[in-house]
């Protein structure tokens, strides 16, 4: 990794604002490798240096992964002004300008929702060529059928013109909840899948996203960043090497 301005590494590990961190070094609270920083502006490699603010050691990370609840009534942007964002949801602590959601869930969907600040690994989980599962909870106005089954698995079923990759049903003892596996993301996809079977979804739920599972503890509207292992699950899961 390039050497980079200690404000900057700071900044992009959450300590404070600019202003914040030049106040701090100056009053001699940065210490980097042992040696107390007043400059902020000093450079120096940060994957290789031991940082301390204030007598705590912060462990650099060049990116940040979050999984998310998400509770319907929010849009899946970072920004919009026309829709209250996931990012509202998440604490203060966790509130960064760089957030991307790794694909999109609709205003009324609930679920599973990462957010990461790596580029590389959004474009990937989300490409269609890593085929990337998505399990969703399904709950529909008619009985779903095992003709359901048959034609999303052989791959047929086409959404304007378009054929969709096979994709899994599995119905349980209610017919009107089933679970649905895809491995594209098209814009409303399991809406208009079930439409275009005559059906209507009612409720629609992420459940799992690649090698994560929605954890059953983590409540609806909650986040929690990832475990070291599941960062690696999804970098694994779409053949790149973890960027440090
Ligand atoms: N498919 C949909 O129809 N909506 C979602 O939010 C996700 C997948």
């Amino acid at each position: 990794m390039a050497i980079q301005r200690l404000d900057k590494v700071l900044g992009h590990l959450g300590v404070g604002t600019r202003k914040e961190i030049h106040k701090l070094a100056r009053a001699g609270l940065v210490a980097v490798d042992g040696e107390v920083i007043t400059d902020a502006a000093h450079k120096f490699d940060p994957t290789r240096s031991r940082i301390e603010v204030a007598g705590e050691t912060l462990v650099y990370q060049a990116f940040f992964y979050l999984m998310l609840n998400k509770p319907a009534g929010y849009i899946t942007s970072t920004k919009d002004p026309h829709g209250t964002p996931i990012t509202a949801l998440l604490p203060e602590e966790c509130q960064r300008k760089d957030w991307m959601p790794v694909g999109r869930l609709d205003q009324d969907t609930e679920g599973l929702l990462l957010l990461t600040t790596d580029g590389e690994l959004l474009h990937r989980l989300t490409h269609p060529r890593w085929k990337v599962a998505k399990r969703y909870y399904v709950e529909l106005a008619a009985p779903a059928t095992p003709e359901d089954v048959a034609v999303f698995a052989a791959g047929t079923l086409k959404l304007e013109g378009e054929a969709l990759q096979p994709a899994q049903l599995y119905l349980s003892p209610d017919p009107h909840k089933v679970e649905l596996v895809i491995h594209e993301g098209k814009f409303h996809q399991v809406k208009r899948m079930f439409a275009a079977r005559g059906n209507q979804v009612t409720y629609l739920k992420r459940v799992a996203f690649g090698p994560l599972l929605l954890p059953p503890n983590l409540p609806t509207g909650e986040s929690r960043e990832l475990s070291p292992a599941e960062v690696q699950a999804l970098y694994e899961a779409v053949d790149l090497p973890m960027r440090r």
